[in-house]
């Protein structure tokens, strides 16, 4: 029986997320990590919000009528970048479901001129490395949820001033350092992060090196130095969602956290296709890219 694509409605979000929530227990338990998806009710709420979300496009994969598997594509204007995620195909359904709805989404990821598409994957998910690499990812930086209590200001050894975005004119400051870290903007996320009262710049002699939206799964990170990377993290007032994700390399970094009792919770790799510029300075990604 063939396989159907088709755009996911208020009515499959309950299918869609218990779907998500077993596909990753399932692989987690087989691994031993703590599942991405902890509850069925935490997949039905993500699947919810995503779909509520314009910047979001979801769609299913069904045969005769029963639902196998979704996939969801996100862009953040301006940013050049989209993003995919979740996709998560039921444990029972025969192969090729995966590789069918990542193909409509990087269809969908053409048409709107989205040449650039990321992604962050568990890499103990075999299936899914294969299943990317064979879509045309490339794997470029290996990650590492971290997880731990805030520091608040505690091992702070930088004498630079921390202190909360504020206004457009910050958000417009930190703008131009994202560019010349990344070769582009941010702002979307940013902006999200200063209305929730969570995005952090840091100022060294009155010029910005570098900000935080947020130190936490879906906050993004950049900084000059690791010295300036270290003081955006160690003066952040909570840690949100699970935890945030270190780039694996950057071992003083890494060990700066092991230092100050955070744990590795899972690993996870950040995947691209289309022109990528490795950021030029120490940076936090978030759970989109
Ligand atoms: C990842 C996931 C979406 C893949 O869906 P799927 O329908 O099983 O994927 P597909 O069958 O289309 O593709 C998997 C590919 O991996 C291949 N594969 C699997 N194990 C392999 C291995 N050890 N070595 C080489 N290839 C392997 C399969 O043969 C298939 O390739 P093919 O189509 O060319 O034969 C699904 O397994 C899932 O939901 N996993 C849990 C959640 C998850 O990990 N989501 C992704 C988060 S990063």
């Amino acid at each position: 029986m063939s396989l159907m694509i088709r755009p996911i409605e208020q009515n499959d979000v309950e299918i869609c997320g218990k779907i998500g929530y077993e596909a990753h227990k399932t692989i987690s338990f087989a691994h031993g990590y703590p599942s991405e998806q902890p509850s069925e009710e935490f997949g039905i709420r993500l699947i919810r919000r995503l779909l509520g979300n314009p910047n979001s496009w979801g769609v299913l994969a069904e045969r005769q009528g029963k639902t196998l598997g979704s996939i969801f594509l996100h862009k953040f204007p301006p940013s050049p970048v989209a993003v995919i995620g979740p996709l998560t195909v039921h444990p029972s359904a025969k192969g090729g479901v995966g590789r069918m709805l990542m193909d409509a989404a990087l269809t969908q990821a053409r048409k709107q001129n989205h040449h650039q598409v990321r992604l962050v994957q568990s890499p103990s998910h075999i299936r899914s490395f294969v299943l990317y690499t064979k879509s045309g990812f490339t794997l470029r930086e290996p990650l590492f949820l971290m997880q731990g209590q805030p520091l608040k200001g505690r091992n702070n050894t930088s004498s630079a001033n921390v202190r909360l975005v504020r206004d457009d004119n910050d958000i417009s400051v930190c703008n131009e350092f994202c560019k010349s870290v990344y070769g582009f903007s941010r702002e979307m996320e940013l902006r999200q992060a200063k209305d929730q009262g969570v995005a952090a710049m840091i100022e060294r002699d009155g010029v910005i090196t570098g900000y935080a939206a947020g130190i936490g799964i879906f906050g993004h990170a950049v900084a000059k130095s690791n010295e300036d990377l270290k003081a955006l993290i160690a003066n952040a007032s909570a840690i949100l969602g699970p935890g945030f994700f270190a780039p694996a390399r950057n071992h003083e970094v890494i060990n700066w956290l092991l230092e100050n009792g955070f744990q590795i919770g899972w690993p996870a790799n950040l995947m691209t296709i289309g022109p990528y510029q490795e950021p030029l300075t120490p940076f936090l990604p978030s759970l989109a890219y």
